[in-house]
Order: C-alpha cells, then sequence, then structure tokens
C-alpha cells in the first residue's frame, strides 16, 4: 500500500528559507499535515499534502521527509492522520485494532533512525494509558496533543543541542559534517548544523566544508543549501576529498548528526560517517556526534545490533536520472554505518555534551530525563 504524497500546498508560495517549517499540522485533530519535499531541494521549495496514513509512509520511505527527529515527528503526526479513517462511532476495540495498524505499518517505512520508533511507541504508551478511563474521541485528542508536544519540543532540543556544541569552536574555525542534520531533518535548526548556526550567532566566524554524501547528495542539496541560505561560509566537498582536506589541516573539528546510539556510544550515521571519523581520528580533529537523548537506544549494548537500512541498487547506478554504471553489475548500498564510540570525541546533547563517550557517562546524562 503506496501512494505518493499529495497535492501541492499553496502555503509554500510564501515560504522562504527563513521562514521554513520542515513538517506543518494545520488546524485540530482533524486537521492536515504538511511537509517540505526534500527531494526537490534546493531546486525547488515545494509543501506537499499527506492526506492519509499511506502519503506519509511514503514521504518517508522515499526521503521526501528525512533525518532522524523529523522522521520521528512526521510519524507521529502519521498516526494522527491514520486515526482520522475511523467512523465517529468507533469503539475501543476498532480504535485499538487501528492504532495498532497505523504502528506497524508506519513503524515498516525505515529501520536504522530510532527515533521513528520511540516516536511511534511514546504515542502508543499515551493511547494505552487512557483506554481503561477515557472516550474514543479523548483517547485521539491526547495523541494528538502528544504528537504536537514531540513537534514542540524539538525546536527547544535543537536550540540547547546548538548552545552547548557551538561552545566547543572559536572564532576563525573551519569546520566539517556530513550529510544532513539541520533544519530539514528536525523540527528547526537542527543538530549538527545548531552548533554552526549558534556559533555564528553567537559572533564567531567560521567557515563549514560539507561533504556532498553519496548517493543521495543529503551535504550537497540540503546542507550548503541551508548554511548558504543562512550566510554562513560554506564549502561543498566530495565525500573522497575529506582526509585531503584533513591532512592540510583545514579543519580544526567534526560534527555529525545520529540515527541511533547504542548504550555504549557506538553510532549510527549516514553511510561515509565512519569515514570521517577514522580520518578525523588519523589527523587529530575532533569528532562530535550532535543528538538528541531519544536518539539512544539502551536496548542495544552496542552498535553491533543496530538495524541498517539497504536501499535501491539504482540510488547508486542511476543517481538523479543518469545511468553511470553498466547495465546488471552488482551493488551494495547500505544507507548507514556505524562508528565505534572510541572515535567520538563527544556527544552534544540537549543536556551538555558527553565526554568522554562510554557506558557510565551516557547513562548519567540520560538520567537528566
Ligand atoms: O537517509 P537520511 O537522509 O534520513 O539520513 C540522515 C542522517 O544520516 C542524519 O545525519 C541523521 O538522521 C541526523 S538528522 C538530525
Amino acid at each position: 500500500m503506496s501512494k505518493e504524497a499529495g497535492g501541492f500546498s499553496p502555503r509554500c508560495n510564501k515560504m522562504s528559507y527563513k521562514n521554513i517549517e520542515t513538517l506543518t499540522w494545520s488546524g485540530d485533530r482533524g486537521g492536515g499535515l504538511c511537509l517540505i519535499d526534500q527531494t526537490l531541494l534546493p531546486l525547488e521549495l515545494r509543501e506537499i499534502d499527506c492526506p492519509d496514513v499511506e502519503t506519509v509512509w511514503e514521504a518517508i520511505k522515499t526521503l521526501r521527509v528525512r533525518g532522524a527527529p523529523a522522521i520521528g515527528i512526521a510519524a507521529a503526526y502519521g498516526i494522527c492522520v491514520g486515526l482520522q479513517s475511523l467512523p465517529s462511532d468507533a469503539n475501543h476495540e476498532m480504535f485499538k485494532r487501528r492504532l495498532d495498524e497505523v504502528v506497524d505499518y508506519l513503524a515498516s517505512s525505515r529501520p536504522t533512525a530510532v527515533n521513528l520508533f520511540w516516536a511511534l511507541n511514546r504515542l502508543k504508551q499515551t493511547a494505552h494509558s487512557l483506554l481503561e478511563t477515557k472516550s474514543v474521541p479523548e483517547i485521539a485528542e491526547a495523541v494528538f496533543n502528544e504528537a504536537k508536544k514531540i513537534h514542540e519540543e524539538d525546536r527547544a532540543i535543537c536550540r540547547n543541542i546548538g548552545k552547548y556544541g557551538q561552545e566547543l569552536f572559536n572564532d576563525g574555525d573551519t569546520l566539517l559534517t556530513h550529510c544532513n542534520a539541520g533544519g530539514l531533518a528536525t523540527a528547526d535548526y537542527g543538530t549538527a548544523l545548531a552548533v554552526f548556526f549558534a556559533a555564528t550567532e553567537a559572533g564567531k566566524k567560521i567557515t563549514v566544508y560539507a561533504d556532498e554524501t553519496r548517493p543521495l547528495l543529503q551535504g550537497a542539496r540540503l546542507t550548503a543549501w541551508e548554511l548558504k541560505e543562512r550566510g554562513i561560509d560554506t564549502v561543498l566537498i566530495c565525500d573522497s576529498m575529506a582526509a585531503m582536506v584533513m591532512k592540510q589541516g583545514k579543519i580544526n573539528g567534526v560534527v555529525v548528526g545520529a540515527d541511533r546510539i547504542a548504550a555504549n556510544g557506538d553510532t549510527a550515521n549516514k553511510i561515509g560517517t565512519y569515514g570521517v571519523a577514522v580520518l578525523a581520528k588519523h589527523h587529530n580533529v575532533p569528532f562530535y556526534v550532535a543528538a538528541p537523548v531519544s536518539t539512544f537506544d539502551l536496548t542495544l549494548k552496542d552498535g553491533s545490533g543496530i538495524p541498517i537500512e539497504e536501499r535501491k541498487p539504482e540510488e547508486i547506478t542511476n543517481g538523479f536520472g543518469k545511468r553511470t554504471a553498466p547495465e546488471e553489475v552488482k551493488v551494495y548500498n547500505p544507507a548507514f554505518d556505524v562508528t565505534p564510540a572510541e572515535l567520538l570525541t563527544g556527544i552534544i546533547t540537549e543536556f551538555g555534551i558527553i565526554t568522554p563517550v562510554n557506558r557510565s557517562n551516557i547513562e548519567k546524562m540520560l538520567s537528566f530525563t
């Protein structure tokens, strides 16, 4: 049951980078979800409507909405969209059946970013805690309010990550990032990019090298666009150039996002992150992960248990419409890799910085939640 996200939303005519909203819910529980179609950027800034849960699933699967926190928010609103198809006289049994169906369906969209499952579980728990005592419309309302809360909380979380992270860097520094952990990947402002935005707002003049991030070019299409729109000195490089720029002594620090962090600090992020971390270690460059605590998965003792999404071969052989490999060549296309904790200098969270990265420091920081 896959469907393309629907209609072009008129709101986007008014959008520019200054007032973009990665995701928007208009109206009350009966309202609707719009999101920026990130597959069109940077050529077109267009918002699309998601009138049913199938279009939300498709938008997550095809990366119209992407980045771990944004996927979590989309999934939370996806539940609200999915519940709208219940008849007005639905009883508790029908509500519970539909909720389970929608949650399981959205959970099948992408496997790696734990924020997706975290958000789905949070809404499911909200519903379950009320099943015995509240009416179906009351439970549906509480679920909707919880989705909005996840969305709103993420804005504050990103600002705090920026605030703590920017203190690590100085005026004149040149930093490097991989993939896109910006405003587009969150409710607003980002995680890794929040550090750069906050440093700039604190009056520090920084330069950011953005890895283009093969095969889907989130670095070139999204990160370079966001940094430039915010007036940050930006240099786009191919992924394979990171070693050279570090050897040349151009880079003072690396900051990346995360899709799932195991209890010992092993971190899954966009494919290529592990290589950047190895390079940073070799060249003595500090390497930071910036992520909200919802990205930690304490059920996994280390990164070996993190499920890694494999995507279609065509993303490599036919990137952006042109065939660039022989027909029928075998392809391996993991979308994420796992960086071992020992390569991390620190993890920047909304509660502060975890350093050195180890199980006990992670537990201490997460006890603030
Ligand atoms: O496949 P994507 O574009 O969803 O991958 C995104 C990343 O790897 C991000 O770095 C991560 O989700 C953190 S976003 C704040």
